[in-house]
């Protein structure tokens, strides 16, 4: 793993967006896994800016988000479908044929997680944007879920749940289910680039890079990856040391 340690929130998001904007330049039919979630929107702004600026397009892109709620319509606007058009599609190039979010359509429910990842099997990311939830999930992998897992639906903990309450008007709004890829398709990628900033997110921070790999920790998984940085500011590393 590779620790890169910033300031603070916006040092943290410039610095991801350099890597993700040279991996771009370098390869402009870039297969990008997306999160969604507080950490990216920093990360999701300077893309913005820089595709503004004429520095990069998503022309050719493909992108394959990580996650999406089931239980509630694309529509929604806690969906992160629609979380993804509003903090960033909406303001770029991207080819509406070229974005992939899980579906969460019930009529298709015996469907939708292995049809997602077959796509999955077809089209390795060059890039995997990840953030870590405060139980050490990636993806919606929460504690306990097999390391080798693919695509699937998944019952939310009920941590996950309190966490995103913050989102909606209160927690039983707040879905019960997801659909997530597994964290064999999430370690399948190239290369991982975890965010994760807050002092909230200094314990489990530590765990993930210095604690054992267990599946009570599924983050921690990525200790193995080949080619995995990640981006932290000094409050989620303040436990690092
Ligand atoms: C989101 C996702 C989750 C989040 C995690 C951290 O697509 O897959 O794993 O990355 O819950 O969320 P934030 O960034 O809001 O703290």
């Amino acid at each position: 793993m590779k620790i890169i340690v910033c300031k603070n929130y916006d040092e943290v998001s410039k610095r991801a967006a350099s890597i993700v904007i040279g991996y771009l330049k370098a390869n402009p039919q870039l297969k990008i896994g997306l999160a969604t979630g507080s950490s990216p929107l920093g990360l999701y702004k300077n893309l913005i800016k820089a595709y503004q600026n004429k520095e990069i397009s998503f022309k050719e892109v493909n992108s394959y988000n990580l996650d999406e709620y089931i239980g509630i319509d694309q529509s929604h606007p806690q969906s992160y479908y629609s979380f993804m058009y509003e903090h960033f599609f909406k303001y770029v190039d991207m080819v509406k044929e070229n974005i992939h979010i899980p579906d969460n359509n019930l009529d298709r429910i015996d469907e939708i997680a292995d049809d997602y990842n077959l796509m999955l099997h077809h089209n390795q990311m060059d890039i995997q944007i990840l953030g870590i939830g405060s139980n050490g999930h990636i993806g919606f992998n929460e504690p306990g879920t097999p390391l080798d897992s693919e695509t699937f639906i998944v019952t939310l903990d009920e941590q996950t749940r309190i966490d995103n309450s913050r989102f909606f008007n209160n927690i039983d709004e707040v879905p019960r289910y997801a659909i997530t890829m597994g964290i064999k398709n999430i370690m399948y990628s190239k290369k991982i680039l975890l965010i994760a900033s807050g002092q909230e997110k200094a314990e489990v921070v530590s765990r993930m890079i210095k604690g054992k790999i267990t599946n009570k920790l599924p983050a921690s998984i990525l200790q193995l990856h080949s080619d995995c940085t990640i981006i932290l500011d000094e409050e989620a590393a303040s436990k690092l040391l």
